[in-house]
């Protein structure tokens, strides 16, 4: 099946190169030439594991081809695919659908055999339908059907949650869409992936109400960690007990510094946007977007806690050395990361802030200028009062803590990822701070 995929973004390229690798003939467009010039030359514009490898195969397969024309790329395609952007309008929240729907009409005025369009970007209840009106406005002649068909991929996971998902959802109203989207996912379908028809409003639903619950359950946690450091529990302790009960599950609980990245941010804020627009309040994605954005700032005032805690005094003047930036592992993107709050809190306060992180660094560097950005994790700590572990690269679950103790001015330790055994790390001297935990 020919395949067309606009948007050669993070979702984009990496359906594009799973339905090649599929053994569809995708064609990948962007209208960023240099993207297209540097795809072409095998240089994959994010860090994704797999990715290069995946992306190169099918390249070398002649089922994938990068290209900056839309009207040519769509030409032949059962599927067209939408993948752009839907970022947060600045100053209301609401998903910003203008990616979207200029690509909707440059579709509609080069459609010249029947396809069945597909979003998948990220778009509020409703979107579907304006794609088609404008498709159908522009009077083509040519059969069509929009469906959507969000993505659940998570960064750093991306490959492998395309090709082993727990569900693939599919918006669509009539049969012979239906049997084009079974088509695209043929071989999931074999493997027995559950593909889950809706109607088109419910699948354009279901995307923000499965990030917006596991929001929740994230900023559950969290608060729970907060409860326990008052109380004298254990939240790793708390989220298994809760967690082994299959009606609650144990993934996503995960205490921390508040989530970040992508999707959880925005998706929440457009959530919050769609049940305004329809007077239909959501109460508990309202608490949990405000809960989430205060934590971030609260983790700086708990590094501040530390260090007057651990006798090191006032964070004026102090050196403290960052262990991750990006908002989580494997990743190299900084969009939303906790860390931003953090750096600011601990800089209004007067700390001398280095970092390292692994990926992260090149895209940091833009959103927190003053951070001194170090060549690895032990020149980061050299001369440090403190340091905070803020994502949880597998790189620092490893580290010489005994060395970094050695380089470091005090022995202060804020794990923000609960990666450390507090009884070890504080056995060897540290002043050793977690969340949720004594
Ligand atoms: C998420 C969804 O998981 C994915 O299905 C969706 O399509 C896009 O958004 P992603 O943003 O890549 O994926 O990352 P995810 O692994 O879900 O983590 C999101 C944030 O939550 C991160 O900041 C992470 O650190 C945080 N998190 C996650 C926790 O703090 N605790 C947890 O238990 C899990």
């Amino acid at each position: 099946m020919k395949i067309a995929m606009v948007g050669s973004g993070y979702v984009g390229l990496v359906s594009g190169a799973c339905f090649a690798d599929f053994g569809h003939d995708v064609v990948c467009v962007d209208k960023d030439a240099s993207k297209i010039d540097r795809l072409h030359a095998g240089i994959m514009p994010i860090y994704e594991p797999g990715l290069a490898e995946l992306v190169s195969a099918n390249v070398r397969g002649g089922r994938l081809s990068f290209s900056t024309d839309l009207a040519a790329s769509i030409k032949g395609a059962q599927a067209i695919f939408i993948a752009v952007g839907t970022p947060s309008r600045r100053g209301d929240g609401h998903a910003d659908l203008s990616y979207v729907y200029a690509v909707a009409q440059e579709i509609a005025d080069n459609l010249t055999a029947p396809a069945v369009i597909v979003t998948k970007s990220t778009v509020p209840v409703g979107t579907g339908d304006e794609v088609e009106r404008i498709i159908r406005d522009s009077g083509t002649g040519v059969q069509f059907a929009v469906v959507s068909n969000p993505e659940f991929l998570r960064e750093g996971a991306a490959i492998s949650d395309f090709k082993r998902p727990d569900r693939i959802v599919v918006g669509a109203e009539d049969e012979w869409e239906r049997g084009v989207m079974r088509e695209v996912y043929r071989p999931l379908f074999l493997n027995k992936a559950p593909l889950l028809f809706t109607g088109r409003r419910s699948s354009e639903l279901i995307k923000y109400a499965a990030n917006a619950f596991l929001a929740t359950k994230i900023t559950f946690i969290n608060e729970m960690a907060d409860l326990c450091e008052k109380v004298g529990a254990d939240v790793q302790d708390v989220a298994r007990g809760i967690g082994l009960d299959n009606r609650i599950g144990s993934k996503f609980l995960h205490a921390g510094p508040g989530y970040g990245g992508s999707c959880f941010p925005k998706d929440t804020l457009a959530l919050l946007k769609t049940a305004e627009d329809f007077a239909s309040p959501v109460r508990i994605v309202e608490a949990v977007v405000l809960v989430n954005e205060s934590r971030k700032r609260a983790m700086g005032r708990k590094v501040i806690e530390a260090l007057a805690e651990a006798g090191v005094g006032e964070p004026r003047g102090r050196k403290i050395a960052l262990l991750g930036l990006t908002f989580k592992p494997n990743t190299d993107d900084m969009r939303d990361a906790p860390s931003i709050a953090i750096v600011q809190a601990l800089i209004d306060a007067g700390a001398d802030i280095v970092a390292y992180d692994p990926e992260g660094m090149e895209a940091a560097k833009s959103l927190m200028p003053q951070v001194a950005m170090a060549a690895n994790a032990y020149d980061a700590v050299t001369g440090a009062d403190a340091v905070v572990l803020v994502t949880e690269w597998d790189a620092f679950r490893g580290i010489d803590l005994e060395q970094v103790g050695r380089l470091m001015k005090s022995r202060v330790l804020v794990d923000l990822r609960n990666v450390y055994n507090p009884a070890e790390v504080r056995a060897s001297g540290w002043y050793y701070s977690s969340v949720g935990r004594k």
